[in-house]
């Protein structure tokens, strides 16, 4: 019999650094055992594992570096569990700083008013349904350039749809598909677009498996270019822009914005890091 701890140990012996890695096993063990929590692992521990075979499978996957967020299609991102692919980027914990900011600004700016929310370069949809969920959203915008992406966000707006508003899903670059929709007046517009640079600042695992158009950017900062550029053609005043930055995209974005948006109130957070993470702009029609 292949009990679940006895297959555990095992695998463990093959990981080089079983520090860093044995959680991992824990948590395909729990997937393929189909518990819904690690504290299923330690109380069923002697159960026999239900596919060695579907386990192996999935363990080869992870030992070639996969990430497990890829095999098991699940990815945590403030609490909730969002369906994940390769077609999108894994969220990230920097990316939870961001939402939460955004959500705790858009109460002090909005109250308990009503908003329309956007989420440019939306990838799984997690910052975008997140806000939604967190504020009294009455539609809510996903854009993305990738159609796969744009599929993943679909999927997971469908997993969280008793909890959300009426919801869109657009393809285009940065806000333009939103620009064009006569529907669309957004009071928060969020957006996590790709950001890097150097690309041999990446990781190995990061750079073989998740999608470059969801990393990299060939044309510096353009994009948030385009995106501020565009929030200020929406009606809506005032209207919250709250962007996800690196320490490469900061310097960059800050003399941008002081040269043709210093009237706009503007603030540029760390993350718990010590890395410039948040741009927060509230864009208004005052000259
Ligand atoms: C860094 S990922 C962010 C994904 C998700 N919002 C998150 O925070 O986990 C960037 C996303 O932007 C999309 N993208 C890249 N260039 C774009 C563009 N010009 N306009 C809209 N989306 C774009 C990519 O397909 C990718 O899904």
């Amino acid at each position: 019999m292949n009990t679940v701890f006895e297959v555990y140990k095992k695998a463990c012996q093959k990981l080089e650094n079983i520090q860093k890695d044995e959680i991992n096993v824990r948590i395909l063990l729990c997937y393929v055992n189909k518990y819904s929590e690690m504290s299923e692992f330690y109380l069923k521990k002697d159960q026999e594992v239900r596919s060695i075979d579907l386990f192996n499978e999935l363990f080869g996957r992870y030992l070639k570096g996969e990430p497990i967020q890829y095999i098991t299609n699940e990815a945590y991102f403030l609490g909730d569990i969002f369906y994940v692919d390769n077609r999108v980027l894994i969220p990230r914990m920097e990316s939870e700083e961001v939402a939460t900011y955004a959500i705790n600004k858009a109460i002090e700016l909005f109250g308990n008013s009503e908003v329309e929310i956007a989420d440019i370069c939306t990838g799984s949809g997690c910052l975008g349904i997140e806000l939604a969920k967190h504020l009294n959203c009455k539609r809510l915008f996903l854009t993305d350039l990738s159609l796969d992406a744009l599929e993943v966000a679909r999927i997971n707006c469908e997993k969280f749809m008793n909890q959300l508003p009426k919801y869109n899903l657009r393809n285009g670059d940065g806000l333009s598909p939103l620009y064009f929709e006569k529907k669309c007046s957004p009071n928060i517009i969020i957006a996590n677009p790709p950001y890097i640079i150097d690309k041999n600042a990446v990781d190995k695992s990061v750079l073989n498996n998740e999608p470059h158009l969801a990393l990299f950017t060939d044309d510096n900062i353009k994009i948030y270019k385009d995106i501020i550029c565009d929030a200020s053609k929406f009606d809506n005043d005032p209207i919250l822009l709250v962007l996800e930055i690196s320490d490469e995209i900061y310097p960059l974005l800050k003399e941008f914005i002081n040269t043709y948006c210093p009237m706009w109130k503007v603030e540029y957070i760390k993350d718990i890091n010590n890395k410039w993470r948040i741009a927060s702009i509230i864009v208004t029609k005052k000259k």
